[in-house]
């Protein structure tokens, strides 16, 4: 990055770019559950689970490529190898094993939610010390709010669905 732009910030630009490759490798493994999800799934509601799950990961791919554009900025090498990303993510990887339809939902919902704790974690370091990663890491938090909030809205008709009184 310009030498204006690094001197502007107000924190560890190292420390900053480790966290930001740590969630670069979330987004991976969240693109991807999304991505094997939707083509595995089944049960009630399958059609609507599909959709949202593939707008999900088209989301996280574009996380993923607004993290590693930082990165980049910042100075820093976003992760080269898919080999680094189990070592390096915070929320880990849930295979779908199961294909059942609330399974799967219950799987994504729990990495939604890990999601929020990161980027809000993120955007308390950088508020009022990095506001162009604040800018980022806010759109991305938005949007990982609105994913844990849609995922629920479906599991909550299939539960609506399968009511027997
Ligand atoms: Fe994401
Ligand atoms: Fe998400």
């Amino acid at each position: 990055m310009g030498t204006k732009g690094v001197e502007i910030l107000g924190l560890d630009v190292d420390e900053l770019i480790e966290l930001l490759n740590k969630a670069l490798a979330d987004e991976w493994f969240a693109y991807y559950q999304y991505w094997i999800g939707a083509k595995v799934i089944k049960g009630p509601m399958r059609e609507a689970a599909v959709a949202e799950l593939i707008q999900h990961a088209t989301d996280e791919l574009r996380h993923a490529d607004m993290v590693s554009n930082r990165i980049i900025q910042l100075g820093g090498t976003p992760v080269l190898s898919p080999k680094d990303w189990e070592k390096l993510s915070n929320c880990g990887y849930e295979s779908p094993e199961d294909p059942f339809v609330k399974k799967i939902l219950e799987q994504n919902i729990k990495g939604e939610q890990c999601a929020i704790q990161v980027y809000n974690s993120i955007l308390g370091k950088v508020k009022d010390k990095d506001p162009v990663t604040y800018e980022i890491v806010l759109q991305i938090l938005t949007d990982e709010i609105e994913h844990e909030d849609d995922l629920q809205a479906i599991m909550e008709d299939i539960e609506l669905m399968q009511r027997r009184d």
